[in-house]
């Protein structure tokens, strides 16, 4: 990437025989919210502590705004690190805590107070200077904690699942002042969830780990509309995923699927010849059901639904191909809705994508 602001290079990181990251490559721009996303253990603290200073690599090289720091101690480095279970002390006060990160700096008191009120004012607790620690709800030790590493006005800003705490409302308030404050102070933000709605509200970019590799890195929507691989369909998201065989290939690839029969895809980016097992990955609110034939749908049979509130799943199974179910998401569907009913399935098929593996 031309306008790299942090360059992650073949980086890999080994425990023992436990590889927690595994040959990772990143560029990632400034003023940017790139966010890491995967399922515990997949290496994404580890990843985050290599690039803060707190963590040896085994291998690769790290460099910011052009210069190596793969060997700069963590003090020295254009970062700072908000952890992962948020360590504000609770002995100190909250302007104590947030000074904690001004330790290094010799003010003077004056200096010091101005600074601890700016960093306040940023994460909208002005006033708390004298509230301890520990008269504070999650929210607010949260956002001292970010105050706190704010207060240097770091060049980038490293985050472990800081709202990981939370309760999912105050979670959902503070993801919303988390991105406004990203954008007002726009400092790099490198943020680290197993999340997925969070990851896709919050980021410029989103890369997708399992097992210690990046298995796709992408903006929010791409992620979403267009995983490359099974497992990142699987992981983003709800999305139904049907086993099949490529029947033949022209500018379209005909594919037959014992759930729907032969459906007719766009190639999408992927070579594959006759004769290969693929995967069809359809979302459960590109697909609908209707109470009568006459729309030319596939006749299924509903096995449950769940109402969501703004939505109701129903789960499925197409006739024919028992063992196979599929998830439809609908708002308006109208006809009877009990277990063994009869329902046609609609959908169009450029709403598929074809995937490899
Ligand atoms: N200090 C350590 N010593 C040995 N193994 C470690 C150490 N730190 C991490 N690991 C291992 O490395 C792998 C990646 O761990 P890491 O903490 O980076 O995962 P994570 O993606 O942050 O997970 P979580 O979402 O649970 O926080 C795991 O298998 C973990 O057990
Ligand atoms: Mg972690």
């Amino acid at each position: 990437m031309d306008d790299a602001f942090i360059e992650i290079a073949s980086v890999s990181k080994s425990f023992g025989n436990v590889t927690a990251v595994d040959n990772i490559s990143l560029s990632i721009r400034k003023g940017e919210f790139f966010s890491l996303l995967g399922p515990s253990g997949c290496g994404k603290t580890t990843l985050l502590r290599i690039l803060g200073g707190f963590e040896a690599l085994t291998d690769g090289k790290v460099m910011i705004e052009g210069q190596d720091i793969t060997h700069m101690p963590a003090h020295l480095r254009p970062t700072n690190m908000v952890f992962q279970n948020y360590a504000i002390f609770p002995h100190l006060n909250v302007e104590q805590n947030v000074a904690y990160g001004l330790r290094q700096q010799k003010l003077s008191r004056e200096e010091q107070a101005e600074k601890v009120s700016a960093a306040l004012t940023m994460v909208q607790l002005e006033g708390f200077e004298k509230r301890g620690a520990d008269e504070m709800s999650g929210g607010q030790k949260q956002r001292v904690a970010l105050a706190r590493a704010l207060i240097k006005r770091p060049k980038v800003l490293l985050l472990d699942e800081p709202l990981g705490a939370l309760d999912k409302k105050l979670r959902e308030e503070m993801q919303i002042e988390l991105r406004m404050l990203q954008q007002q102070v726009g400092i790099t933000f490198v943020f680290v969830t197993h999340d997925q709605e969070e990851a896709l509200t919050l980021s410029d970019r989103v890369a997708v780990m399992n097992e210690g590799r990046i298995l796709q890195q992408a903006p929010p929507r791409e992620i979403y509309e267009r995983p490359i691989s099974r497992k990142v369909a699987d992981f983003i998201g709800q999305m139904n995923l049907l086993d099949g065989v490529v029947d033949s290939v022209s500018d379209k690839v005909v594919v037959s699927s014992v759930a729907l029969g032969s459906v007719t895809v766009d190639a999408n980016r992927q070579t594959v010849r006759p004769g290969d097992r693929v995967t069809l990955a359809v979302r459960p609110e590109n697909l609908s059901l209707s109470n009568s034939p006459a729309t030319g749908g596939l006749p299924v049979t509903l096995a449950a639904s769940a109402f969501w509130g703004n939505t109701t799943y129903y789960r499925i199974i197409p006739e024919g191909a028992e063992g196979n179910t599929l998830d439809v998401s609908q708002q308006d569907y109208r006809g009877s809705k009990n277990s063994g009913d009869p329902a046609w399935l609609c959908f169009d098929s450029c709403d598929f994508l074809l995937l490899k593996d």
